[in-house]
């Protein structure tokens, strides 16, 4: 399965969410030696860093496409897609779950369209990140629900939980878990549709 996590902005939560789903997918024991991570973001390396201690195989491409039903291959990539090579676009356009954070603005719509533009289909899975719930918030909302997309889930800024991600040192110890429960519970929807 290629789970592919992408948006045409920076700063959306991209690798964020590439380590979280990591994370979660990892903490079943059924997936051992079943997850690889493919980080595309060849001139930050955020996401193989961040999921370095996990000890996971980490490559810096796509694996060839009669391996994309083999294993879990999760894929964070950079922005700016239009400038990036083939690979970042095979990507977008190969996924079995295309996942797209968005944190909304007055731009970051036009992110989505971007990747949707890419893909040359809708079927993305949009996570509204670090959500307040304003009012150009919900307008926004609503335009990307009349537009066809699929929000499946809406996440508030937990910094807590972006520490530990990024440091990852303290992730076994079952309180930060729980704070990650809100974002774990909205990836696990992912896998239920
Ligand atoms: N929901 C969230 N809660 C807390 N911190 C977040 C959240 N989403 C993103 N961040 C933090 O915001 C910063 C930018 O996110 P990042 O995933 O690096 O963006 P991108 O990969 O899209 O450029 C990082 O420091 C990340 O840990
Ligand atoms: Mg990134």
């Amino acid at each position: 399965m290629l789970i592919v996590i992408s948006n045409n902005k920076g700063g959306q939560g991209k690798t964020f969410l590439a380590t979280l789903l990591t994370l979660f997918l990892a903490s079943n024991p059924d997936n051992e030696d079943r997850i690889t991570c493919c980080d595309l973001d060849r001139s930050q390396r955020n996401f193989s860093d961040s999921v370095s201690k996990l000890k996971l195989p980490i490559i810096h491409n796509l694996p060839d496409k009669k391996e994309y039903n083999r294993r879990f291959w999760i894929v964070d990539t950079p922005p700016n897609i239009r400038e990036v090579t083939d690979v970042v676009r095979q990507a977008i356009i190969d996924a079995d779950l295309l996942v797209v954070p968005v944190i909304l603005s007055k731009y970051s719509v036009q992110g989505v369209n971007r990747v949707a533009e890419t893909r040359g289909a809708k079927d993305l899975r949009i996570i509204l990140n670090d959500w307040n719930g304003t009012l150009i918030e919900k307008k926004a909302e609503e335009y990307l629900h009349n537009e066809g997309f699929d929000i499946i889930g809406k996440l508030s800024r937990n910094r807590r939980v972006s520490r530990n991600i990024e440091s990852l040192d303290r992730w076994d110890a079952g309180l930060q878990r729980a704070q990650a429960q809100k974002i774990i519970s909205v990836l696990a929807g992912i896998f239920k549709s």
